[in-house]
């Protein structure tokens, strides 16, 4: 039985013997993961943490904003960096789901290997967990933040040592650990959200615009399932295009969305959800009422496996 007093205590001794008096950088995204080890961070290196969010264009609605309030109740400092463009710029023309991962990480290890730079650290720790890790090793994902377990000596390519306090647990254990830690409810019952955002949930390539509207319609979708028990609900943006009819009922060529709601409890296996037929109306009418050019709104009922929990 997993204990996460036990594991906190644990983590707190290992993690100050590992940094020992050096500075040190947490990446944050707002989710459980990376919250629970700059929590711990914090309480192993106190002033010597450094907390950074990467505000990279491609993150929920008001994302920065809540991460900013989120951190600021829990008493830790955070620097955040505005790099929309350097993102957008990586990811331009690429429209193959591995190119697009591995173009989304290099430039995210760029920009913190700059960020440990200015400040001397040596160390940066963050928020990968085993399902990330076991995936990139299996073959099915190259997942954006693992690095040293596929060969890529961190120090080497970006400056430093990626410290990773929570690479045995489970999702469902890290939500216990982040329980334990005392962080708020909205943080420990987060929906998890891929390290490279919106960016592998418009299919093919990524523009600011096609980002903006699937951005929107996550936002509904999400909305439209608060109190719906589930592991994941968001949309994806497909590369098609579908015939309809715009008001005046002349042909008009939009564009699909494919709404996916899961249950899981590690995200290694997992089961469409059975959601209301009320709930899916709703969220169509406020789809396609509300953004532009979307005609088709489809619910995808594959679980995983065979498919994945995102489509790319
Ligand atoms: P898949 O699509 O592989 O997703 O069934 C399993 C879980 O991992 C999340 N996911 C990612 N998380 N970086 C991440 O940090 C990634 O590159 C990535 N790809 C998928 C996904 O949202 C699901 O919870």
């Amino acid at each position: 039985m997993f204990d996460p007093r036990g594991f906190i205590e644990e983590k707190i001794g290992s993690l100050k013997e590992e940094v020992q008096d050096r500075e040190t950088v947490v990446a944050v995204s707002g989710g459980v993961d990376s919250t629970t080890t700059a929590m711990l961070g914090h309480l192993a290196l106190g002033e010597r943490l450094h907390a950074v969010f990467l505000d990279d264009g491609l993150m929920r609605e008001d994302e920065p904003r809540r991460v900013s309030v989120i951190f600021k109740h829990l008493g830790i400092e955070i620097e955040v960096r505005k790099l929309e463009q350097r993102f957008f710029s990586s990811l331009k023309g690429k429209t193959d789901p591995e190119e697009k991962r591995k173009a989304f990480r290099d430039t995210f290890y760029q920009c913190l290997g700059e960020v440990t730079k200015k400040i001397g650290a040596r160390c940066l720790l963050q928020g990968t967990i085993a399902a990330d890790v076991l995936e990139t090793r299996r073959g099915v994902k190259t997942q954006h933040n693992v690095l040293e377990q596929i060969g890529i000596d961190s120090v080497e390519e970006y400056g430093f040592k990626v410290v990773e306090p929570l690479k045995e647990l489970y999702k469902h254990e890290v939500r216990a650990v982040a329980k334990e830690l005392g962080l708020p409810r909205e943080v420990f019952e987060r929906r998890p959200f891929p390290g490279p955002g919106l960016a592998i949930r418009v299919l093919g390539e990524v523009t600011p615009e096609r980002i903006g509207r699937i951005r929107r319609v996550t936002a509904i979708v999400e909305e439209e399932t608060v109190g719906t028990d589930c592991f994941q609900s968001f949309a994806v943006l497909m590369q098609d295009k579908a015939t309809g009819l715009d008001l005046e009922g002349r042909r008009n060529y939009g564009e699909i969305v494919v709404v996916r709601i899961i249950d899981s409890v590690d995200a290694m296996t997992a089961t469409p959800t059975e959601i209301s037929w009320e709930k899916m109306k709703n969220m169509q009418r406020r789809i396609v009422g509300t953004v532009p050019s979307i005609v088709r709104v489809l619910y995808d009922i594959s679980p995983k496996p065979p498919a994945t929990i995102e489509f790319e």
